[in-house]
């Protein structure tokens, strides 16, 4: 997809599409007062019959237009300009960019206010504009003869009234933004039969050398040689042998301090022998969502070249119930000496994120924070759109926080008080690998603190956000990219540069 800013007017765009957002209420000035002078008054009646309204993410579209050089105008609403952040523009932008994505070979072109809309500047507003064209036009449709959604032939972003500084700039950050969420995305659609663990260390060494970033791979072998034991024995039950892969990111010179970015990579969760129900399994190739977010967001941090250190680390296994799976009262003893109790095979990702965390820790990362859909319990308490955050450490989750808001993700803390460690205790071995229903994205969490040590670390359970099961008008069903941007402006504040996309 061709994606070029520029400074045409508007009533002399060629396109299939033109795409102009409105404020509640409407004001007819700037583009529109163009369009409605070329359109012979339309907006003018558009508005007084109430149906152009500019409540947030309403769309109109008008085909058979005549008077300016598009075929077809839509409008799409922001609501009050006052009330637009980030995460509404997005919703807006995308519930656009979906509604003219459904034939194929579309030339669209998108208008960006000449001045800001509330909080939102020329140039962000330009940047979310080419990340809702890219994430607007894919859908989860990949092995469908007649897709739903197509990319567009063209996209042109242009500047109403002459042209914002910067414009070209914020277009490339937001495509690259863009690509990474859509990466995460394919990663996540794609069959569980592709995506094993062996296939995704594949598309992770094509990804890393198309960017330049550093991959290595460890097999079988080296995960055993680095004992660890206990991302081993989810493994155990696949014949798909399992990995972790290291992308590295060296943007900020030798001593500038390290941030790693961990992936849970569960390829696909059967449950391992505590075998999950059909209606629980059928989604469950969504378990390496995680990784594919660390994944996707490595991708955009190497292309955006940020003068920052961050490493990603994704443990790859398949949670199968073959003949040597592990089993309910087995006891392993993790990377770090701790030893633990199995109760539930199908509490797999906080075992695969014990030997991760701890590896990460050991390669001397300075703050850490991972990602993973590791429990039910947690869509329980948030729903299906918020993920949950926990930490040994308040300022730097604070800092996961504001990075999340900014982009408008929607993060919410739980705490990780000590009386929760009474839950996961052990009778046999130093802990359990499950506490239990009550509280058990909060246990989950406790459970993982025991392989950080003292760095600061904030865990995203994001088993709520990462995978949709239908569609909506601002957003296809299936993989989301939930926590690619705010990773990617979390690594921005770890380099202390500003937010500008
Ligand atoms: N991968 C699942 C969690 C999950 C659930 C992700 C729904 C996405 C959507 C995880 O491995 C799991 O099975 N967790 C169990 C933990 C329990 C056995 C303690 C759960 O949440 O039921
Ligand atoms: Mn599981
Ligand atoms: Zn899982």
């Amino acid at each position: 997809m061709d994606i070029r800013g520029g400074n045409i007017s508007v009533t002399q765009t060629e396109a299939d599409w033109l795409v102009v957002s409105v404020t509640e209420p409407v004001e007819i000035t700037g583009a529109l007062e163009k369009l409605d002078h070329a359109l012979g008054g339309l907006v003018m009646r558009l508005k007084a019959s109430n149906d152009l309204t500019g409540k947030l993410a309403s769309i109109i579209p008008l085909r058979g237009v005549t008077g300016i050089a598009a075929r077809r105008l839509l409008f799409v609403g922001l609501g009050k300009a006052e009330e637009l952040t980030a995460g509404r523009l997005d919703k807006a932008l995308v519930t656009a960019a979906r509604a003219i994505s459904d034939k194929p070979a579309t030339r669209v072109a998108f208008v960006v206010p000449s001045s800001s809309v509330g909080v939102i500047s020329p140039s962000k507003f330009a940047c979310a504009t080419a990340v809702a064209i890219q994430v607007g036009s894919l859908g989860q449709d990949l092995f469908r003869t007649e897709r739903n959604r197509y990319p567009f032939a063209s996209v042109e972003i242009i500047s109403a009234d002459g042209g914002s500084p910067g414009l070209g700039d914020a277009i490339q950050r937001g495509l690259i933004v863009g690509q990474a969420i859509n990466l995460t995305r394919d990663l996540v659609n794609r069959p569980p039969q592709e995506i094993t663990p062996v296939g995704f260390a594949i598309r992770a060494e094509a990804v890393a050398a198309e960017c330049g970033l550093r991959c290595e791979v460890f097999d079988l072998n080296r995960l055993k040689q680095e004992r660890m034991e206990s991302l081993l024995a989810v493994s155990q039950g696949s014949p798909q042998p399992p990995r972790m892969v290291i992308v590295e990111h060296h943007g900020g010179g030798p001593n500038a301090p390290r941030l790693a970015l961990v992936g849970k990579g569960v390829t696909f969760d059967s449950g391992g022998l505590s075998l999950k129900p059909s209606e629980g399994m059928v989604t469950m190739k969504c378990d390496m969502a995680g990784a594919a977010t660390v994944l996707g967001a490595l991708s955009a941090v190497a292309r955006l070249k940020l003068p920052v250190n961050v490493i990603g680390y994704m443990g790859l296994v398949e949670n199968m119930t073959g003949g040597a799976a592990f089993k309910l009262g087995d006891i392993l003893t993790a990377r770090n000496g701790v030893t633990i109790e199995v109760l539930n095979t199908d509490a797999e990702g906080r075992l695969v994120l014990a030997d991760v965390l701890s590896y990460a820790v050991d390669a001397g990362a300075d703050k850490i924070i991972d990602l993973a859909t590791l429990t039910g319990a947690c869509v329980v308490a948030l729903g299906e759109d918020v993920a949950g955050a926990f930490s040994n450490d308040q300022s730097w989750c604070d800092s996961v926080m504001a990075a999340a808001s900014t982009v408008g993700e929607d993060l919410w803390q739980l705490p990780m008080w000590d009386m929760f460690d009474e839950l996961i205790k052990g009778d046999v071995a130093d802990i359990k690998n499950t506490g239990g229903r009550w509280g058990g994205a909060i246990t989950a969490a406790r459970f993982l603190k025991r392989f950080v040590a003292d760095t600061p670390w904030v865990h995203l359970d994001i088993a709520g956000p990462a995978f949709a099961s239908s569609n909506k008008p601002h957003r296809e069903g299936g993989a989301t990219g939930f926590g690619v941007k705010s990773l990617i402006e979390l690594v921005r504040r770890f380099g202390s540069l500003s937010d500008d996309c």
